[in-house]
């Protein structure tokens, strides 16, 4: 397969979370390999200044400010991105929140506010998705943020850790129904990434934390959003048209399952 198999020219792309970290890289990145991206998040500022920044580097791109947690706001984008250039061919939910707490210490609300985003936002972004590609006929890419918390018992992160776990099986059941339209379903499961999420805000903080994730990776660092956009862009581009069901773990080698 030619290297043009990565070429996005003439596609349209969603990213969620577009206005930081992963998901601003991702739909930078998008953008350069020719998609048109829309990029959405809850910080509406944040994807004006994503979709500025892409527009200044000479490629196309919309912002939306909406909250995942409503379907009615990722049904009005979608409908907008294919009325905008007349289809939808990647889905790319990469927005998401982080919560720590002991599971004895974990409140019914702190459950519901990780699970509605880092879940129910993921499957209405799925649902809308696949439900636009279905009608148009015309396949598509959707891939999904995990974490690398899916594959550790990690203490404090049950919230985050259950809805990305859940992630996974929405990602695997929703491959196995959709492929025969042509429509690929993937998920990324990261490990630490440097981003506002992770931001430890003082140096000190930063090494502290950064030191022992980087001692467990065979590479010997953490990564960077750049790191997992590129493997977003492998998931959303041709590169990958025999891949669907799967898990990529862009994580430094921290873990290594079947
Ligand atoms: N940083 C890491 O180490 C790491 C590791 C594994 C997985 N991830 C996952 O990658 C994704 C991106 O994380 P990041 O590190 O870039 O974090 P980030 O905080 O830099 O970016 C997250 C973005 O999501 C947006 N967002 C949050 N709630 C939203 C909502 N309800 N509707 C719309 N947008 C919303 C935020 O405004 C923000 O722009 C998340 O799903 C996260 O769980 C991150």
């Amino acid at each position: 397969m030619p290297l043009t198999a990565y070429d996005l020219t003439g596609r349209t792309a969603i990213v969620t979370g577009a206005a930081s970290g992963i998901g601003r890289a991702t739909a930078v990145l998008l953008a350069e390999a020719g998609a048109t991206v829309h990029c959405a998040d809850l910080d509406g500022e944040g994807a004006r200044a994503t979709a500025a920044a892409i527009a200044d580097a000479g490629g196309s791109a919309r912002p939306h400010h909406l909250d995942v947690t409503r379907r009615d706001q990722i049904a009005a984008a979608v409908d907008a991105a294919r009325r905008h250039t007349g289809r939808l061919d990647v889905m790319a939910n990469i927005a998401g929140i982080m919560h720590t707490s002991t599971v004895l210490e974990t409140a019914d609300a702190d459950l519901d506010r990780v699970w509605n985003t880092n879940f129910k936002g993921v499957l209405y972004g799925c649902q809308e998705a696949a439900r636009a590609m279905i009608a148009a006929g015309t396949g598509g890419s959707i891939v999904t943020m995990a974490s690398g918390a899916i594959d550790t018992g990690a203490p404090g992160l049950l919230c985050y850790g259950a809805a990305k776990a859940a992630v996974v099986q929405l990602t695997r059941t929703l491959a196995g129904e959709v492929g025969r339209h042509g429509i690929r379903v993937n998920a990324i499961a990261p490990g630490w990434v440097r981003t506002a999420m992770t931001d430890r805000h003082t140096a000190e903080a930063r090494r502290q934390a950064e030191e022992p994730m980087s001692r467990r990776s065979p590479l010997g660092r953490v990564g960077e959003p750049e790191d997992i956009a590129h493997a977003v862009l492998h998931l959303a581009s041709d590169a990958s048209s025999f891949t669907t069901g799967q898990i990529l773990r862009p994580n430094g080698g921290v873990a290594m399952p079947w």
